[in-house]
């Protein structure tokens, strides 16, 4: 391991406003994503989509880093370059998801455990030579009736440290999800209390397993009401209570913390994002790290047609740029109409 190299990693993925493209749909998510929007699910039109979004004009301005599938990893883009050496020829850094998922948590109704351990260093070692800089796992914690439990918390706490752990090993930065589920009927504050504990408890396993503060990003989510809440929290409380979170459990060392959007539309996504930066005085860089809120609006546009490929990058390089200016507290709503 060597922590100048994973911390000059880390400072890039969170430079100068950038903000992260996460491009790692599972086949299952992609489906999900294609299927509501009649576009055929076949490899190619997977790569075509995703080669759609790299190649867009000027996205390097505003992202520093691409989260990359299995599969995506392996492709090319249709000028017959590797994904991951066109992305670092104009200086996005690839990564790569590496979990094989959320699973049904033994003996915990309706919770889920994130599975993927079992070889890891193996993967590892090939993703990087296929050009891995850094890495992603995401823990998947539910809020119900009697959840999340205290098991649940602290078994995915403890395979996101082992997985940070292995990342480390091979000088590929783990960003490590925590992701506490926007579904649900609960307030803001119950929110609060439950993304506190979990952050409190996953940075409790990442001390005790000797993972490098300095060598990670923490990919978290915003403090909000549940989708189903009929008190929805407005912006100023989003930020005030997720900076409050923050500050309480992530050590002054970690370089980035780069939300994901959680199921916001695009335009909360970028508004709560700008409001958090605005309020935030700690040292770590506060960014974007969005699947949802990034591409939608501009795989919509596409459609399943590479005719509407110039259009779809339009698209996905404003949301890029708007939300490169949140990272900066400079984001306005009225941008959105301009
Ligand atoms: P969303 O921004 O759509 O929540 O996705 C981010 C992500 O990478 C989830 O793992």
């Amino acid at each position: 391991m060597n922590i100048e190299t994973l911390n000059e990693i880390a400072n890039r993925m969170v430079q100068d406003s950038k903000g992260i493209l996460a491009m790692d749909e599972s086949h299952g998510t992609c489906k999900k994503r294609f299927d509501s929007l009649n576009i055929a699910v076949t490899e190619e039109n997977r790569r075509s989509y995703r080669d759609m979004l790299i190649t867009a004009d000027s996205l390097n301005n505003y992202i520093s880093g691409a989260i990359l599938f299995d599969e995506t990893i392996k492709q090319k883009t249709s000028k017959g370059i590797s994904f991951s050496e066109h992305l670092e020829s104009i200086g996005i850094i690839p990564g790569i998801k590496v979990d094989a998922g959320a699973k049904p948590f033994s003996c915990h109704e309706n919770e889920k455990i994130t599975e993927g351990l079992d070889g890891l260093s193996e993967r590892m070692e090939e993703y990087k030579k296929l050009g891995a800089k850094f890495a992603k796992w995401r823990a998947v914690i539910t809020i119900g009736n009697k959840m999340p439990s205290m098991a649940c918390m602290i078994a995915n706490s403890h395979a996101l440290a082992r997985y940070a752990s292995i990342c480390q090993e091979y000088d590929i930065v783990p960003i490590v999800e925590p992701e506490v589920l926007m579904d649900g009927e609960h307030d803001i504050k119950r929110c609060f209390e439950v993304t506190n504990e979990m952050q409190n408890i996953l940075f409790e396993n990442l001390d005790k397993l000797d993972v490098v503060n300095s060598g990670i990003i923490l990919k978290p989510n915003m403090v909000t009401s549940g989708s189903l809440c009929k008190e929805q929290s407005t912006p100023d409380e989003i930020a005030e209570l997720t900076v409050k979170c923050l500050s309480n459990n992530v050590p002054k060392e970690v370089p980035g913390i780069a939300f994901l959007s959680g199921g916001q539309s695009d335009q909360d996504a970028s508004n709560n994002l700008n409001n958090i930066n605005k309020i935030n005085t700690n040292p770590w860089k506060i960014t974007f790290s969005y699947g949802r809120a990034l591409q939608l609006e501009a795989m919509k546009k596409w459609g399943g047609d590479n005719s509407n490929n110039i259009e779809a990058q339009k698209i996905i390089g404003k949301r890029a740029l708007l939300n490169s200016l949140a990272a900066n507290g400079r984001y306005e709503s009225s941008m959105e109409n301009e």
